[in-house]
């Protein structure tokens, strides 16, 4: 197995990853330690069955069960399929997430890294973004940076504030989110390295701030962190295990392609911990 660092901002490749491997604990040290430096991985041309999928994953963490239901595979409920077919604009192809965001953020005890199998790929476009937001975090000017120490925003399944669709849910499922304060900045558990912890799509406010004040800080930092310098580019090809860090990092969907071709996922979210 050889792991191939990215151009640029973040990511690496993995290649020679078989199935065999997936049972060894020197492999397993060697990926968390990879995806821990290099915040996203790609495991390449992966040929992996349902259970051999959600075995992988617990060679990171220990697979969530979602909220959503009815999107959850029966055999094995950690799985969930991410499509664009997904109905949430009224029968109508329609790409989630295609907005900056991390992933299940309006959780007390958000998912501290998602996995995605591609099942279905566009001809073209549809790629995956991410966004180092340790990067953003070092780069930010020291007046930007004083300003939002110690402040913490609330995180709501559906923000005021959202540009992206959510799924629906039903009462039980929203009754389980209520609305959840996380710092703006947080400190990785494993690296201690501190980064920018923003949700575009999950924030509504800042805590202790009027509405006016927090959306102008919001907005700042939103238009500090989105720089192209700070992002990668995923291409996706049939094949492709991805996984990354939802504690350093942002990203989002691309519906840059011919939207009734179908773009499919098996994702798989791994338990955190509290963000602090
Ligand atoms: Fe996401």
């Amino acid at each position: 197995m050889e792991v191939v660092k990215n151009d640029g901002v973040m990511g690496a490749e993995v290649r020679g990853l078989d199935e065999a491997g997936i049972g060894d604990p020197e492999t397993a040290a060697r990926l968390n330690r990879a995806l821990l430096d290099h915040q996203k991985l790609c495991l390449k041309d992966q040929a992996l069955d349902d259970r051999a999928y959600a075995r992988l994953a617990r060679v990171f963490g220990e697979p969530k069960v979602q909220l959503v239901e009815k999107i959850r595979l029966e055999e094995t409920p950690e799985i969930t399929l991410i499509s664009n077919y997904n109905d949430m604009a009224g029968g109508k192809p329609y790409v989630s997430a295609n907005h900056w965001h991390t992933d299940d953020s309006y959780f007390a005890v958000p998912a501290k890294a998602t996995m995605l199998y591609a099942k279905a790929l566009p001809s073209t476009g549809g790629d995956t973004q991410f966004i180092n937001t340790y990067a953003v975090l070092d780069a930010m000017p020291a007046a930007l940076r004083t300003r939002i120490e110690g402040l913490k925003a609330v995180h709501t399944y559906v923000s005021r504030r959202a540009k992206s669709l959510v799924q629906n849910r039903t009462d039980e499922e929203k009754a389980k989110t209520p609305p959840v304060t996380h710092p703006l900045i947080r400190t990785h558990p494993e690296t201690g390295r501190q980064s920018l912890y923003i949700n575009p799509n999950r924030i509504s406010h800042v805590e202790g701030m009027s509405e006016a004040d927090g959306d102008a800080l919001l907005d700042e930092l939103y238009a500090f962190a989105f720089q192209e310098k700070f992002q990668h580019r995923h291409k996706w090809t049939l094949g492709d295990i991805i996984v990354w860090d939802n504690r350093c990092t942002l990203h989002r969907a691309s519906n840059d392609f011919d939207l009734t071709e179908r773009r499919e996922f098996h994702r798989i979210l791994l338990e955190g911990t509290v963000p602090v």
